[in-house]
């Protein structure tokens, strides 16, 4: 499984991208909407010049035409950016567009495996599925990634999930072994993932060895 970053945040990008563990960046008009006095377009082309791999930015009209206007805009950005586009018959109609003429999708907002499958074959180079939303009503967020991922080995099905709405870390190992291509994570749990406390404790033990040596 892949790691994406979800934050439109550029010195929370360039932070996790120097770790050397990002395959992509994941934006919504909620996170956009959270670095106030930026401009969309040229936060996009700031991430797309420093991160290699997918970095989507998601349309806000609610009807096709309108989604193929903002998604051509946003492609010609950078040839790396990922029309996020929502789950909806217009959603799919501009996806059907985007696959056709060869610009990557991530369909958004996905709660159930049928919308997955539909997403897909409308082309979706994406879908991302919310765990951490599905979770929070009672349902079993991890549950859906593994069906969209049998359904889509059955099918031979090649878009990718993207496992979204991370919360916490054992959502990423979970949705990993559910079959997930790649996980979209905030910072603050990407932080998180590095965190064992015998890992701080071996550090400690070490440097406090080594202290000793030094004075012999
Ligand atoms: C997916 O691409 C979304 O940006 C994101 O993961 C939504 O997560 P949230 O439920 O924490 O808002």
């Amino acid at each position: 499984m892949k790691f994406f970053i979800d934050t439109a945040n550029f010195d929370e990008i360039k932070e996790a991208y120097s770790w050397g563990i990002l395959s992509g960046v994941t934006t919504n008009p909620s996170l956009v909407a959270k670095e106030p006095g930026v401009n969309f377009h040229d936060r996009l082309k700031e991430i797309a010049e420093l991160v290699e791999g997918s970095v989507s930015g998601e349309v806000i009209s609610l009807d096709a035409e309108g989604m193929i206007k903002e998604g051509e805009e946003l492609a010609a950005i950078h040839p790396n950016i990922t029309v996020k586009l929502p789950m909806t018959p217009e959603g799919l109609k501009a996806c059907k567009h985007f696959s056709e003429k060869g610009i990557k999708t991530n369909v958004t907002l996905i709660f159930s495996a049928n919308q997955a499958l539909m997403a897909a074959r409308a082309g979706a180079t994406y879908v991302s599925p919310f765990l951490g939303r599905l979770d929070d009503i009672g349902h079993n967020g991890v549950e859906l990634i593994s069906t969209i991922a049998d359904i889509f080995t059955i099918h031979d099905i090649k878009t990718e999930i993207i496992a979204a709405s991370i919360r916490h870390p054992q959502h990423i190992t979970d949705a990993a072994l559910a079959g997930a291509h790649i996980s979209t994570t905030p910072f603050n749990v990407l932080q998180q993932l590095f965190n064992h406390p015998l890992t701080a404790k071996g550090i400690e033990g070490f440097l406090a060895d080594w202290s000793k040596r030094q004075g012999q």
